[in-house]
């Protein structure tokens, strides 16, 4: 039976790929957690209430690849940066949810939905990438309307929810939003940054009843590290290199899930209908046709039960009624699940089918 290492087992990500394993959604021989020297004792079964055959919590880099068959890495770039190839060089699988590797040549991005074939063959480096959580919802529906009509350009949007910013992000909107409302003439900045944190915060900015446009470091261009991720992913998981996607990524007060306003330019033109019925044929989106109330999905109905978790959900469908070759969508998604533990956990099903971990 397959051992899988889940390193990051702590965080918002590691968490739900432990809840989805104690699902069944892979079967599993035993789960391995693994996470940094302080959380070494912590005991996460009883803690969440988890049954799945779960090993004691073990630091990273005591984790012995001899142990383990596939390892989720969820734990961030500069652990991945560290640890991935030591793990994959042991011969086990890592599919890793940090941008380290996710542009590297050979490495394949995958979005199962979406691209499957590019785990046709084993990866002769023994990793994969998870892309952006952002970059998931979108290419998955982006490419049924690609194959409609042919992707030319795409504009999107996003409103990105503080689970983004991982379990210390949960904590700081949970008690900036408490202490606005408890002194809602307080300066910003004493409402917003972390509990006894840095400065800024996870978000760089006061986040509680506020907007950040601005999701990781500017370049010299202005592009955000966010915009950049969102530019480039789509490329290669729809492999179209040329594709320009422009994008502004903003941090907006939501616990749960991320939201997309979507623009594209298609090759071919298109009606309303047609894009909704390319987006409901296409297995695990959710279509809300313009004839419904509301037609359009929103993060807290999105969060609230699993079977919509699992799901990329689409409404808004508009093509302008002057350009028939120009749409727009609204894409809500479940950032943890959608745009991270459960992709991954969907690359090891298909490795698991394709016979690597047996
Ligand atoms: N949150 C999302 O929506 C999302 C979506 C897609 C991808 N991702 C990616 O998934 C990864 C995890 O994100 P997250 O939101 O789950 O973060 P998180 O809640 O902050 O969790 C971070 C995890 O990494 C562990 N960790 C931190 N420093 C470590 C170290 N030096 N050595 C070993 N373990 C260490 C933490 O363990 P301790 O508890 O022991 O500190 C914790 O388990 C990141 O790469 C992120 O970019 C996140």
């Amino acid at each position: 039976m397959l051992r899988i290492a889940v390193v990051g087992a702590t965080g918002a990500v590691g968490r739900e790929c432990l809840t989805l394993l104690d699902d069944g959604i892979v079967p599993v021989g035993q789960v391995v957690p693994a996470a940094s020297a302080r959380s070494v004792g912590r005991d996460l079964a009883a803690e969440w209430g988890l049954s799945l055959p779960l090993a004691p919590l073990t630091a990273v880099e005591d984790l012995d690849p001899d142990a383990v068959d596939v390892a989720v890495l969820c734990a961030g770039a500069e652990v991945s940066r560290r640890e991935a190839e030591r793990l994959a060089a042991g011969g086990v699988l890592v599919v890793d949810n940090s941008s380290a590797f996710r542009m590297r040549p050979g490495v394949p991005l995958v979005v199962p939905q979406v691209n499957p074939g590019a785990l046709a063959d084993r990866p002769a480096g023994n990793l994969v990438s998870n892309p952006n959580c952002s970059t998931i919802q979108l290419v998955r529906a982006l490419h049924p309307l690609h194959e409609l009509a042919g992707l030319e350009s795409v504009v999107v949007a996003t409103y990105q929810a503080a689970s983004g910013g991982g379990v210390r992000g949960l904590a700081e909107l949970a008690d900036g939003s408490a202490r606005v409302l408890a002194d809602p003439g307080a300066p910003p900045e004493e409402a917003g940054g972390e509990a006894g944190g840095e400065a800024g915060g996870r978000f760089g900015q006061p986040l509680p009843f506020n907007l950040v446009p601005e999701i990781g470091l500017q370049d010299e261009t202005g592009l955000s590290h966010e915009e950049r991720k969102l530019a480039r992913e789509p490329r290669k998981i729809l492999g179209l290199p040329e594709l320009p996607v422009s994008a502004t990524a903003v941090r907006v007060p939501v616990f749960h899930c991320h939201s997309e306003a979507v623009h594209i330019r298609l090759r071919r033109p298109v009606t309303a209908e047609a894009v909704e019925d390319a987006l409901a044929a296409t297995p695990g989106l959710r279509v809300y046709r313009r004839t419904q109330s509301p037609s359009y999905p929103m993060p807290r109905s999105v969060f609230a039960r699993d079977e919509d978790r699992a799901l990329v959900h689409v409404g808004r469908i508009r093509v302008e009624p002057e350009d028939p070759r120009a749409a727009a969508l609204w894409v809500v998604a479940d950032n943890l699940w959608v745009g991270a533990a459960l992709n991954a956990l969907q690359i090891v099903e298909l490795a698991v089918k394709q016979g690597w971990l047996s």
